[in-house]
């Protein structure tokens, strides 16, 4: 994680120009002799090794960040991006016979099965100038806003959550905007952030969701943009209470116009009531994601927000991908209904429950704290992070560095309770004690 590859075998950057130097980190990268969380050598160390002016490493290395390919944690240490927008694969390893504990996925058992919605796909053809959204998906999307008490007069079906997230930032933002995030938070959204240029601007996050107090403080100095999860938060499993979502909104009530956007990502599976911010909202944007409880696979999200917002969605929309399949769209809304139907949703829901509740008693009996009250993770505060997956890793427990979550938070691990069986809990956790001890001499983070 903190290898610096002037010193190191593995790969050293060459370049006389700025252009030559990010086309070298980008060489390293995609061939993984630089790993996301790899330092890469301050400006003036690499000036020096290449004999060029600082300026021109300077400028190479702004490039880098603004694309997302680099991240800065401090004035000391800037490292390969955890998610860099090139085509390289992603996702932590996960040793052979390790229990993957680590890759945020849902439990394949969980999700619907998906061969009787595949047969009841109409395999008509679509053309230019048909509707663009399944008018059954809508209706059952509008149902579920409404059940939940928000607006859902314009919806947008988009490519997955994080599609979402991207047009609504892409359609308001520019490079150099502020955008309040969680921290911690989900990589994935924090580097697309990064990637489209945008300065994330962390709110620490509790078990109830962001500081209201710290968000209005950021709002105050000036933000473009908010996001955040209410539910199932993507570390640490926070979800909003009613008193927190009235606090964030009555946060981002001071400017009506500020763009708002939920990312809720883990709707029916989360396990909480369900409370947001956004009721009342002038503008804003709500993702739903079907990629946690109908399966990563099924490339689809639906959008509700004001109207100026999903009209600007879909037109951009328009102009490039045109509109989401309607044969997934036809797929994900029969998934959708079947699982309802047949109790599937409730069944994942309920085991993630059971799964969190398991690991959250065996880690006390071990005297070990742990976040964990909605969704798939648990985040657990340790002092370092790297000797314990390490550790973790050789007892055969797969599971994540907190550092692609955070942005100033403390260290942590994350570990993926729905691939957790209930009984397996108490073995986790004597294990990770085990190596607190050994690595680190305290269990407390
Ligand atoms: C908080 C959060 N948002 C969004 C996503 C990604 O959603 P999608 O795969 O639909 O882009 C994830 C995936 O882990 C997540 O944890």
């Amino acid at each position: 994680m903190t290898s610096d590859p002037v010193q190191n075998e593995r790969y050293v950057i060459v370049g006389r120009t700025a252009a030559a130097i990010q086309r070298s980190v980008e060489h390293g990268v995609v061939t993984g002799a630089l790993r996301p969380g790899d330092t890469v050598p301050s400006v003036r160390g690499l000036a020096t090794e290449l004999g060029v002016s600082p300026s021109t490493v300077a400028a190479a290395y702004r490039e880098l960040r603004q694309r997302g390919v680099l991240v800065s944690y401090d004035r000391s240490r800037t490292v390969i991006g955890h998610r860099p927008p090139l085509a390289v694969r992603l996702g932590p390893h996960v040793p052979e016979g390790a229990v993957d504990l680590a890759t945020g996925n849902p439990d394949p058992a969980l999700l619907p099965p998906l061969h009787e919605p595949l047969r009841a796909v109409v395999p008509s053809h679509h053309r230019y100038g048909d509707a663009i959204a399944d008018p059954a998906l809508i209706e059952h999307a509008r149902a579920a806003y409404q059940h939940d008490g928000l607006p859902s007069d314009h919806l947008a079906v988009v490519g997955g959550g994080l599609d979402g997230i991207e047009r609504v930032l892409e359609v308001y933002l520019r490079v150099g905007d502020r955008i309040a995030v969680e921290d911690p938070g989900y990589p994935g959204s924090l580097d697309l952030v990064r990637a489209l240029g945008l300065q994330p601007v962390p709110i620490p996050v509790d078990p109830e969701g962001m500081d209201p107090d710290r968000l209005a403080e950021a709002i105050d100095r000036g933000v473009d943009a908010v996001l955040y999860v209410p539910r199932a938060q993507n570390p640490t499993g926070a979800a909003m209470s009613r008193e927190r979502a009235a606090a964030i909104a009555a946060a981002i009530a001071v400017d009506p116009e500020l763009l708002v956007i939920e990312d809720d990502h883990a709707a029916p599976i989360a396990g909480v009531d369900y409370h947001s911010p956004m009721a009342d909202r002038e503008r804003f944007a709500v993702v739903r994601s079907v990629a946690k409880w109908l399966g990563p696979g099924l490339r689809l999200a639906v959008l509700s927000g004001d109207e100026d917002t999903v009209t600007r969605v879909l037109g951009r929309q328009r102009l490039g991908t045109g509109w989401v399949s309607q044969l997934l769209q036809q797929l994900v809304v029969r998934t959708w209904q079947a699982a309802e139907q047949q109790g599937t949703l409730d069944r994942a829901r309920d085991t993630y429950q059971a799964r969190r509740a398991a690991l959250i008693d065996a880690l006390a009996a071990e005297d070990l704290l742990a976040d964990a009250s909605s969704g798939l993770n648990a985040w657990i505060p340790v002092h370092e992070e790297v000797p314990v997956v390490q550790g973790l890793a050789e007892l055969g427990w797969a599971v994540q560095a907190g550092e692609p979550f955070r942005v100033e938070s403390r260290p942590a691990i994350r570990v993926t309770v729905a691939g957790l069986p209930s009984e397996r809990a108490p073995d986790l956790a004597r294990d990770l004690g085990h190596v607190l001890d050994q690595r680190l001499g305290s269990r407390r983070g």
